[in-house]
């Protein structure tokens, strides 16, 4: 199985934004704060986590197939190709039915607007609640390019109260949140 200096090395040679970076590495943070927490394979979760959207910048109108199809002929396991497919079910077809599979999809949008929340706030993740990002997601002007529904739908995937899950995704942001640049000194400067 390819390990993630693999992976990274993949996401450096596909994706050159640094936003779409830092949206796959702060994905892949959370599922794998999900898999520690529920003692899965964090290591396998974490690939799906970070390779999503691996596509997305060079082909986005067949995005994931293009990344999938490659990755399967990489050696990715099989958990992998199918969370990557299942987190765009509306193109690909393929249904959320593992617990990688929901995971991935509830961390997708939903990490995107706690990273934003962190930007705007003087002090980053340092001390954000699940309330802030609840308000930041009430409000539809904010980082309007996050799918409120895609929210919703990963709440009710993962059947936890969605100011837990927003916890657990801060969570695992803050793990590296240096890397991330959302801590206070780095928001602040
Ligand atoms: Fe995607
Ligand atoms: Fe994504």
């Amino acid at each position: 199985m390819p390990d993630r200096s693999d992976a990274v090395a993949l996401l450096e040679e596909w994706v050159e934004n640094e936003g779409l970076r830092k949206h796959m590495y702060s994905v892949e943070a959370a599922v794998r704060h999900y898999a520690r927490m529920r003692g899965e394979d964090e290591d396998l979760w974490g690939l799906a986590g970070l390779l999503h959207d691996l596509d997305w910048e060079k082909h986005p109108e067949n995005h994931p197939l293009t990344a999938v199809d490659h990755l399967r002929g990489l050696g990715y396991p099989e958990e992998v190709l199918q969370a990557i497919l299942a987190h765009r079910s509306e193109f690909t077809g393929v249904k959320p039915t593992s617990d990688l599979d929901k995971v991935l999809v509830a961390c997708d949008e939903l990490s995107g607007l706690v990273f934003a929340t962190c930007l705007v706030r003087p002090t980053g993740v340092d001390d954000l609640k699940p309330k802030s990002v609840t308000k930041k997601l009430k409000d539809k002007q904010f980082a309007a390019g996050v799918s409120r529904d895609e929210v919703q739908r990963g709440v009710e995937l993962i059947g936890l109260e969605r100011a837990e899950h927003i916890q657990n995704v801060i969570d695992g942001l803050r793990g590296i949140a240096g890397e991330l640049g959302i801590r206070g000194e780095d928001v602040s400067r």
